[in-house]
């Protein structure tokens, strides 16, 4: 049949027209960042004939007639080579044989390095519509599909018909939503959604390179109200690795005096930050002054030399006296100068991780510190709370700071979580000593603690609260630890995990949880993947990656918020 010019154009503008619906209706984009495949028109993909039967609509019809392939109804996952991606599926399915009156239908991954994995498999009788559903998590090999099984079935006596077909796949930097919109500007804000719940929402930054970026300062002002520098505001960069080239002398509280550095701290970056802190509205918490880590071997030596033995625990209160009152008069003053006299660092983290891994009833204090070497005893971490009370304002909140401080929550006497609660008793026995609440690191792993019950994260959130605390949430990430990523298990448990912290957040009756700090932004910088018990194991603990783009994870904590 001859056609005319312009009865082809028509057809080549429907052509075109139907393909932008159809690609519409096939591959959905969710706000959550997955993807859902529905409808598929499964004709192009089976080498079949395909009929659209009468009276039914949005049914794909496959008849085994002429089908000359062995995987007729099969989805194409190759978008999503090498991800780890969580796999949610659901169809009504009917199938008529000529021959059988049951067939076993099974939807499957054919990824043989994934041994093959069944997503959904069921016995169905022919001639009736009959649901089937599945969910898999996976690292996905290269080029798989998503198919029904010929195994058993011969295809060729076989009609399926298949409607409200809805293949669910979701994982970190699929979809186009995930990939290109959802950035962290362009999403709900964490601070407004915690608002109705916490004093404040945080995340732990680095200076260099990361909040020193106009860029990183809009969305981190987007989404938190307080920051922790990761690293800045502790001693060794505080002193700024440079030792002490003159002295001055230093009253400490025995009356005696003793050689303190004359022009030390030189506080590095200190005002840039506070600057940068004001300059975008943000408040901060202090981390760290009294730690056993990245802190100047010489700062605890005889003539602050770092070959020369311990000072007596007198010369090092001085010191650990005057680095207190030194650092919080420096934010003080600087506060004054610059901010009306109104807090930028909101918390101190006086003492950090000062408490044993193993501690028994006995012995609970870390050893390996050299605090501990000089005291022998809880008295650093009672004076560090006595001069920080003494120098910082009244409204600025004392923190004891520390991991695993859950472990053993079920155990009064043993295990970390009891340390800790030994170390508030000293300092809550002290006279002048002020504690105001326990940091909480929770740097956790996916799959421990459990989040509530009688052992757990709760627990020991609980124990804190009856000593008189408040509890902030310091250091959250969550490791995927020995498994294999799943984005979907690291959403459901922040899911978890804030909505337990929503239920013990403090509120003007009763003490509890006030504020959860994220510790850093991207998962390409955690610090997990520096450390040596997660070599060849990629952790993906956080809630952005790659250009500020929104994890599962992140809509995890989001709708906790709004009670999803
Ligand atoms: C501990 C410290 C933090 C930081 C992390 C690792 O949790 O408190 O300051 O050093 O380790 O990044």
């Amino acid at each position: 049949m001859k056609r005319n010019f312009s009865s082809v154009c028509f057809m080549i503008i429907l052509a075109i027209f139907s393909f932008g619906l159809f690609a519409q209706n096939n591959i959905q984009e969710n706000a959550d960042g997955s993807v859902t495949i529905n409808n598929v028109d499964f004709e192009e993909k089976a080498v079949s004939y395909k009929q659209k039967a009468d009276g039914f609509q949005n049914v794909t019809v496959i008849a085994g007639k002429n089908v000359k392939k062995i995987f007729p109804v099969s989805v194409s996952l190759k978008d999503y080579s090498n991800k780890m991606i969580s796999v949610k599926f659901s169809c009504d399915i009917k199938v008529h044989d000529t021959k059988k009156g049951e067939n076993e239908i099974t939807w499957m991954i054919n990824d043989i390095k994934a041994n093959m994995p069944v997503v959904s498999r069921k016995k169905i009788k022919s001639d009736e519509w009959t649901k089937m559903e599945g969910e898999i998590t996976l690292q996905l090999g290269e080029n798989k599909s998503f198919y029904i099984t010929s195994f058993g079935l011969d295809v060729k006596e076989l009609t399926f018909y298949i409607k409200n077909f809805k293949l669910n796949i979701i994982g970190d930097g699929i979809g186009k939503m995930a990939t290109k919109s959802e950035n962290w500007l362009e999403v709900k804000s964490l601070k407004e959604a915690y608002k109705p719940y916490f004093d404040y929402f945080g995340l732990a930054v680095e200076y260099d390179n990361e909040f020193s970026k106009s860029e990183v300062q809009k969305g981190v002002k987007y989404h938190a109200d307080y920051i922790t520098m990761g690293n800045d505001f502790k001693p060794d960069f505080i002193f700024n690795w440079q030792k002490p080239s003159t002295m001055k002398d230093f009253v400490a509280e025995n009356g005696k005096k003793y050689k303190v550095p004359d022009n030390m701290p030189n506080y590095r970056k200190m005002p840039e930050i506070l600057e940068a802190a004001k300059k975008n509205g943000l408040k901060l918490r202090g981390h760290v002054l009294v730690w056993h880590s990245q802190t100047p071997e010489w700062f605890f030596k005889k003539n602050y030399n770092e070959k020369a033995d311990f000072v007596s625990s007198d010369e090092m209160n001085a010191r650990m006296e005057w680095y207190i009152k030194t650092v919080l008069q420096y934010v003080n003053d600087w506060e004054k100068n610059n901010n009306n006299n109104e807090r930028i660092v909101k918390v101190w983290d006086v003492v950090n991780e000062a408490c044993s891994d193993n501690a028994t009833e006995t012995k609970w204090l870390r050893e390996d510190s050299n605090w501990y070497r000089i005291y022998q005893s809880d008295e650093f971490i009672v004076n560090a709370f006595r001069y920080a009370n003494k120098y910082a304002p009244k409204e600025v909140e004392l923190v004891y700071n520390d991991y695993n401080s859950y472990i053993g929550s079920s155990s009064t006497t043993t295990g970390k979580n009891s340390a800790i609660i030994k170390v508030i008793d000293a300092i809550q026995k002290a006279p002048n000593a002020r504690i105001d609440a326990v940091g909480m690191q929770t740097h956790v792993k996916i799959d421990f603690p459990s989040v509530t019950g009688a052992d757990s994260f709760e627990t020991a959130v609980k124990r804190f609260v009856d000593k008189g605390l408040n509890v902030q949430i310091t250091e959250m990430d969550v490791a995927n630890g020995e498994n294999a990523y799943s984005p979907i298990m690291l959403r459901q448990k922040y899911n978890e995990y804030f909505k337990m912290f929503i239920k013990n957040r403090k509120t003007s009756s009763k003490k509890g949880i006030e504020g959860i700090t994220f510790w850093g932004l991207l998962d390409e910088k955690t610090w997990l993947n520096y450390l040596q018990q997660y070599k060849g194991k990629t952790q993906y603990p956080l809630l952005f990656n790659g250009n500020y783009i929104c994890k599962p994870a992140f809509y995890g904590v989001l709708e906790a918020a709004e009670n999803k």
